[in-house]
């Protein structure tokens, strides 16, 4: 029996990187999935692949700071599979620089995408969980926050922080046993992450970090596999999952 059978599975940011693994892991694994991100093309790519591999996949065009979108992306999931187990909060974003460069732009970009997308998706998925008796909330966030913010990093960590005090928050709250919470933390990770840094010195300084030092973004996924796969009174409250050789 495949470990994730029967259970539905939404992940956000999944036209690329981490969240694609995850969504082809956990399809291989038993999982629907449904992919949820604002490149069309790219989850019905992704999706049409996992199901000529025999998987259950659909799509969902989604911009996570738009709370409709969230709301949509969970009807669809019960529309299409009958419920929603589990929402992966992974979509994000890194525009990082010095404070001192006042990109106040970014800084709002990385609340709306990585702290408000994931208020949305707590939104439109915690009234589901309770009525069905249960739900797991997955955020991934970063290593970035854990030991507080390094250079150029302050507002990434923060969001990231404030993702992880929501978690907690969330945790504390549902002790009755219905939602279960677990916060993913990776360090380099070989994604488009870079992409998404507007300083040109900082983007190429990362992406030497990925090449030289970075983990496949599997690694992330088999930890999301890992925390899925616990029996109902298990919950797998935080995990870091950085390269070995990471400083
Ligand atoms: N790579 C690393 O080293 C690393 C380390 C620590 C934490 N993380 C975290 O891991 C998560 C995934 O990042 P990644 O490394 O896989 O980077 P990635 O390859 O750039 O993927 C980011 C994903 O987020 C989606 N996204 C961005 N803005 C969105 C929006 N407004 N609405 C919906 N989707 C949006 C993108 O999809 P569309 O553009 O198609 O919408 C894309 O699928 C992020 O939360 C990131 O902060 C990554």
């Amino acid at each position: 029996m495949l470990s994730l059978h029967g259970k539905t599975v939404a992940i956000t940011g999944a036209s690329g990187g981490i969240g694609e693994a995850t969504a082809r892991l956990l399809a291989r694994r038993g999982a629907a999935v449904v992919l949820a991100a604002r490149r069309s093309e790219r989850i019905d790519a992704i999706a049409r692949d996992i199901r000529e591999e025999g998987g259950r996949a659909a799509t969902c065009v989604v911009d996570v700071t738009k709370a409709e979108d969230l709301q949509r992306l969970v009807s669809a999931a019960i529309d299409r599979y009958g419920r929603i187990d589990v929402l992966v909060n992974n979509a994000g974003i890194a525009p990082i620089s010095p404070l001192a460069d006042l990109d106040t732009e970014g800084w709002s970009a990385m609340i709306d995408v990585n702290l408000r997308g994931m208020l949305n998706g707590v939104a439109a998925a915690l009234p589901v969980f309770r009525e069905q008796g249960a739900g797991h909330l997955v955020s991934i966030v970063s290593v970035a926050g854990l030991y507080g913010a390094s250079p150029t990093m302050a507002v990434y960590a923060a969001t990231k922080n404030a993702v992880r005090t929501v978690h907690e928050g969330l945790r504390r709250e549902s002790t009755d046993g219905v939602v279960r919470t677990t916060a993913i933390s990776p360090g380099y990770i070989r994604t488009d992450l870079a992409d998404s840094m507007t300083d040109p010195r900082i983007r190429e300084q990362t992406r030497k970090h990925m090449d030289v030092a970075g983990i496949p973004p599997a690694a992330v996924a088999r930890a999301v596999a890992f925390a899925l796969e616990q029996p109902d009174d298990v919950e797998i409250g935080e995990i870091n999952v950085r390269p070995t050789v990471q400083a």
